[in-house]
């Protein structure tokens, strides 16, 4: 991570937008204007078909964020209020007990090849032929390989929900990258292979989103008296956000809206950043799901004077490729935010969803959201 003084910024939603970027680019301090220029009508048109024009949506910086006693500034695109006054707002509270520590597995991505009617004995057989499985499926990725990535794993599945099929998970090290365009190559390139080796017919082959390989954790231990708020004690506010901990834990109908308030905080640092966020919404939702019964992502509990959170979910981003690359203000994002590896940006991903959820929280706990939503209103009705 490259070094930021602070990213505690009082008065920042005070100033007016253009002296907000001025700071920002005083923080990057590269010379280069934040967030530059926007994507332009021909970049549009080579990014997607049939391009009539581009879509804005607001994109604000969250403060006050500690991440790995790292300050960060948080880059957010996103249309709903009080997102970021709410994420900046929890980070304040976190950043009293040292903020967030985090962490992240190695970008192992899963691709799955789908082998239809195999023959018997179709499983061992594969095995058997890993090795030359991983060096064809390298042989497809000089780049990655030179960057000390590559083909990892073959594990062959073979369920009784499966049916006839056989299914072959081939696991890549995919270093700073996301990932998906490589696996899905790497895929296609071993599937007539296998179905040779399986006696089978190759089916799909396919990233799996449930990228249970690449999971991002973050936790905080947040003093008490950091949590009061108008009208309310730390300690009142505390047990009312490990109260509803324990009722999206019970109830699979809060669980839903406990996480929605998560990924409004990672969806909207991904989408700043050129990531994709469909894919980190279903990974982390299959992934809620996986004991059969779905569950809330974070849990919050009070202990030893503290108000302790954590969190974890499969968290597959990348800092190069595909919009990261090409989309200007995603690369202007990620300087700002100064991470040098997806490990990095995963871990502030995952703080970004705790605090999301702590700033939800707090507020039912206390004063309700909606009176919350209210004092935004009214302080922009105040300052338009
Ligand atoms: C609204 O966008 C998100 C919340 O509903 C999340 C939650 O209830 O925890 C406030």
């Amino acid at each position: 991570m490259k070094q930021r003084d602070s990213s505690r910024i009082p008065g920042f939603h005070r100033l007016a937008m253009d002296e907000r970027r001025r700071r920002l680019e005083q923080i990057i301090g590269d010379g280069g204007a934040f967030p530059g220029e926007g994507l332009s009508e021909q970049l549009a048109d080579a990014l997607i078909e049939n391009a009539v024009g581009v879509f804005g949506v607001p994109l604000g910086v969250a403060t006050n964020f500690v991440v790995n006693r790292a300050e960060v500034l948080v880059p957010m695109a996103v249309e709903e209020p009080s997102v970021i006054a709410a994420a900046s707002n929890a980070a304040r509270m976190a950043r009293a007990g040292g903020g967030f520590l985090a962490e992240a597995d190695p970008s192992l991505t899963v691709a799955q090849i789908e082998l239809c009617g195999p023959s018997a004995g179709a499983a061992e057989r594969i095995a058997a032929a890993a090795g030359e499985l991983l060096a064809l499926a390298d042989a497809t990725q000089a780049e990655l390989v030179t960057l000390g990535g590559g083909a990892r794993e073959i594990a062959v599945r073979e369920e009784p929900a499966l049916g006839d099929r056989l299914v072959v998970h081939v696991v890549v090290d995919c270093r700073d990258a996301m990932g998906a365009n490589t696996v899905n190559t790497m895929a296609e390139a071993l599937s007539s292979r296998m179905a040779e080796l399986a006696g089978a017919r190759a089916g799909l082959r396919i990233i799996t989103n449930l990228a249970d390989r690449r999971l991002a954790r973050a936790q905080t231990a947040i003093p008490l008296a950091a949590l009061g708020r108008e009208g309310f004690d730390g300690a009142a506010v505390a047990a009312g956000i490990a109260s509803a901990s324990d009722f999206a834990a019970a109830d699979p109908y809060r669980a839903a809206t406990h996480n929605k308030g998560i990924f409004n905080g990672i969806d909207a640092l991904l989408l700043a950043t050129g990531n994709d966020w469909r894919a980190v919404e279903a990974g982390g939702h299959a992934f809620a799901a996986r004991s059969g019964r779905y569950a809330p992502l974070s849990s919050w509990r009070v202990d030893s004077g503290t108000l302790q959170g954590g969190i974890e979910l499969p968290m597959a981003v990348g800092i190069i490729g595909g919009a990261s690359r090409d989309h200007p203000t995603a690369r202007r994002c990620l300087d700002l935010l100064g991470v040098e590896t997806a490990a990095e940006l995963a871990g502030i991903a995952a703080s970004v969803g705790l605090a999301q959820n702590l700033a939800a929280l707090a507020a039912l706990a206390a004063e309700g959201i909606q009176a919350g939503h209210m004092r935004l209103h009214a302080r922009r009705r105040r300052s338009s």
